[in-house]
């Protein structure tokens, strides 16, 4: 085993090596952001929506910094992240601290303008003379950088993550018009969102009394298909033990775990240790073994719904079901039709439960149907 062996199902960001195809989205993406197209990204948690994004941007040549919103309570920490990520944008455009250091005096006169000396790293704070208040803080910012970079002629790129947690702000609309102000009329910056909760993506987004109505392109990342994840097995397994896979192991990891991006990494990090290429019956025991450590978290996890929507996820364990309506099966789970519906309403507002093409609805994650299943 090479000591310095290519991790190829990583848990965190997948790149480079790791990353699998998304071939048409790449392209997709790369496109808009030629063309200054804001683009929004949707899936649920844990589908390779950062990876995704992280990927195409660097395909693309264009300096860019990805801003953050995954934990920030308020919306003075919403202006810090973005003034951090715009620090970290100068940096990247002009490849030195010293010189971005330089390029951000001239640049935002109401800004403090420091080097971290520690970190080395450049840093903007709102200065005496800046607007405390966020959205004409971040406002003011985003728009002089935007006429900094067109008249320096230099395109680059901004990645606000986890999105939606913006939209569970009380006074996020001032904020979300600053960022369309900036987003809709802009040449040289692009703007790229991601977010995991379709319902809150959806308020903010599709509301037509909300700033980002209409603002962006948007490109559903679905789960990986099954051809490109079999190619993708082959090539991770001529590196590590110069063999390709067999055809039923891949076929089993792709059945487990149903081809979610987080879970197909979860049991092929672990198959990927062994010293031979491993059997189907590999992988089941060893997504066997992964779901008992799981299930206690499950359990928990279970706990916090109410007792519905605990009937409806045993109910779409043992199939999935097409109309949760039906006599036969309000009956066969002791429901009335108003509370399946409500009860379901929440289940895929917050991505336990997904319809599929053909109207059914699955149980998303695969841990939770096989433990829901078999433990
Ligand atoms: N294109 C891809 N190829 C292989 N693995 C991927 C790909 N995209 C994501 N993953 C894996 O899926 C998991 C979730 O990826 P991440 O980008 O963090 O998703 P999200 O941002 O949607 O929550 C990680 O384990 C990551 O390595
Ligand atoms: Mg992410």
């Amino acid at each position: 085993m090479a000591a310095e062996r290519l991790d190829y199902f990583p848990l965190g960001l997948a790149q480079d090596e790791a990353f699998c195809n998304r071939i048409s989205e790449r392209a997709h993406l790369s496109q808009n952001m030629q063309t200054h197209k804001p683009t929004l990204l949707i899936s649920p948690r844990r589908y390779g929506k950062t990876s995704l994004a992280v990927q195409a941007l660097r395909d693309g040549d264009v300096p860019f910094a990805m801003i953050d919103f995954f934990v920030s309570p308020d919306s003075n920490s919403i202006s810090a992240h973005v003034l951090n990520g715009v620090a970290e944008l100068m940096t990247n455009i002009m490849k030195s601290s010293e010189k971005a250091l330089k390029f951000a005096k001239e640049v935002f006169k109401n800004l403090e303008v420091s080097i971290d000396l520690g970190r080395l790293k450049l840093q903007l704070h709102p200065g005496a003379a800046a607007q405390q208040n966020p959205s004409l803080l971040i406002f003011d910012t985003l728009k002089q950088l935007e006429e900094a970079l067109t008249k320096q002629k230099q395109k680059a790129a901004l990645f606000f993550d986890e999105f939606q947690v913006l939209g569970q702000l009380k006074d996020s609309q001032g904020i979300e018009g600053a960022i369309r102000n900036v987003a809709q009329q802009s040449k040289s910056l692009s703007f790229l969102f991601s977010g995991s909760s379709r319902h809150l993506l959806s308020t903010m987004f599709d509301d037509r009394n909300r700033p980002l109505y209409l603002l962006c392109d948007r490109i559903h990342v679905n789960r990986i298909h099954r051809p490109e994840y079999l190619a993708f097995f082959d090539k991770a397994a001529e590196a590590t033990w110069k063999k390709a896979l067999p055809r039923e192991t891949g076929e089993a990891i792709l059945t487990l775990t149903a081809h979610h991006p987080y879970y197909v990494n979860v049991l092929c990090s672990r198959l990927f240790l062994k010293a031979e290429p491993p059997t189907s019956m590999d992988a089941e025991t060893t997504w066997h073994q992964y779901a008992q450590q799981e299930r206690s978290r499950i359990a928990y996890d279970l706990n916090q719904l109410s007792v519905n929507q605990r009937k409806l996820l045993l109910a779409l364990s043992s199939e999935p079901v097409g109309s949760i309506t039906s006599q036969k099966f309000l009956q066969q789970h002791g429901l009335s039709g108003a509370s399946s519906l409500q009860a379901m309403n929440v289940l895929v507002e917050r991505d336990y439960v997904y319809q599929n093409d053909e109207g059914l609805f699955h149980i998303l994650d695969p841990v939770l149907q096989y433990v829901l299943e078999y433990l």
